[in-house]
């Protein structure tokens, strides 16, 4: 009996303490009813205006919700003792950070106060998806933003373009998504842009003999230095059919050797990870299914508790009073 209520209160403590807060669909129908209507007509005036919007706010959730907690670490600037997550290497070509502030802005006209960073990169994401020609994902929201940077620990969190596939795996593992769901979450790469400076590697002193010819013969034309000036903006396709649509053409290409990273190209070397590319490239269908799951789970890691964050005013910075 004494070690039930003993246990009970442990539970009780446990549930306030454990520094994790719960989500829930619709967090915002009594403090902020238009908040997603709000996202969404944004995010859908923006990509009429720029349409790589949508390609980012993909891209910025992962990078988010990768490293540590999806908290809108990655959206502070480097002021007041914060070292911003952007001046990562691992950060390189992130890009459009300035439309979060006009959709954040839109936000505090209508709530002041009440709609946080991390739930704003987490339907930005949502919604740029439906934008793309992707799934719908059911999202919850409710997270706080953080109030620091994880810049140090990025570079053990966030995988690189060329390591290993079990490294990576391990990773993605890590917060709860399986081989499958890894593999369909890499599909984001079916949009957007690398820069040279994350492939050359496989073009100089030799070409990657796994690269297809003719695409090697493309990659060197769009990236033709061996040591591209990190702020040049050299960079190329991995989609050149359907390079703004979320669809499955990334797992043909692959399929034919036609990947940009070392990272995509393993996806197809790999046992582990081949018979779901195979899948993915032959259903379109199945690979929308399997990414919207696993997108789910990765826009929901570990959130961070009402007590140790906060909702910030402006994206860029912490609140101070
Ligand atoms: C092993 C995992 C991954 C690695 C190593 C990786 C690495 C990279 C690299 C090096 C780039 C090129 C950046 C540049 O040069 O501008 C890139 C682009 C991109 N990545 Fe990933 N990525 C990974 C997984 C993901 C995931 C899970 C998503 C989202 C679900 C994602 C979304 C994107 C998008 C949308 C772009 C294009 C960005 C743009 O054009 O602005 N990536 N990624
Ligand atoms: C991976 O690429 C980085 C540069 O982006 C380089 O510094 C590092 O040595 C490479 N690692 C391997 C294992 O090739």
């Amino acid at each position: 009996m004494a070690i039930h209520k003993l246990l009970c209160i442990f539970l009780f403590f446990l549930h306030f303490y454990s520094g994790h807060s719960e989500l829930q669909l619709n967090y915002y129908s009594q403090s902020c009813p238009n908040a997603e209507e709000i996202v969404k007509e944004n995010v859908i005036k923006l990509y009429e205006e720029h349409g790589n919007t949508a390609v980012s706010w993909l891209r910025t959730l992962f990078h988010d919700c990768m490293v540590k907690s999806c908290d809108a670490s990655i959206l502070l600037e480097s002021i007041n003792g914060i070292q911003s997550e952007k001046t990562s290497k691992r950060n390189i070509g992130m890009r459009n950070f300035k439309y979060i502030n006009t959709i954040k802005d839109a936000l505090e006209s209508s709530c002041p106060m009440t709609v946080s960073c991390a739930d704003l990169v987490a339907l930005s994401a949502r919604d740029g998806i439906v934008m793309l020609g992707g799934p719908h994902v059911e999202m919850k929201t409710g997270r706080k933003d953080s109030m620091e940077s994880h810049l140090a620990e990025i570079d053990s969190l966030l995988p690189n373009h060329n390591d290993s596939m079990l490294y990576v795996l391990d990773r993605f593992q890590s917060i709860g998504i399986d081989v499958e769901g890894t593999v369909a979450l890499l599909g984001a790469h079916s949009v957007g842009r690398v820069h040279c400076m994350n492939l050359v590697d496989r073009l100089y002193p030799t070409v990657d003999p796994t690269l297809d010819p003719s695409f090697a013969e493309y990659l060197k034309h769009r990236c033709p230095h061996q040591n591209p000036d990190p702020r040049a903006v050299e960079y190329a396709r991995s989609d050149l059919q359907t390079p703004m649509i979320l669809d499955n053409m990334y797992y043909k290409n692959i399929k034919n050797n036609k990947g940009l990273l070392l990272v995509d190209q393993q996806l197809v070397s790999n046992p582990l990870t081949s018979p779901f590319v195979e899948k993915m490239a032959a259903d379109n269908d199945y690979f929308h299914d399997t990414f919207a799951k696993a997108f789910l789970t990765l826009s929901e890691n570990n959130p961070v508790s009402e007590e140790e964050g906060e909702v910030r005013r402006d994206c860029r910075f912490v609140n101070r009073n």
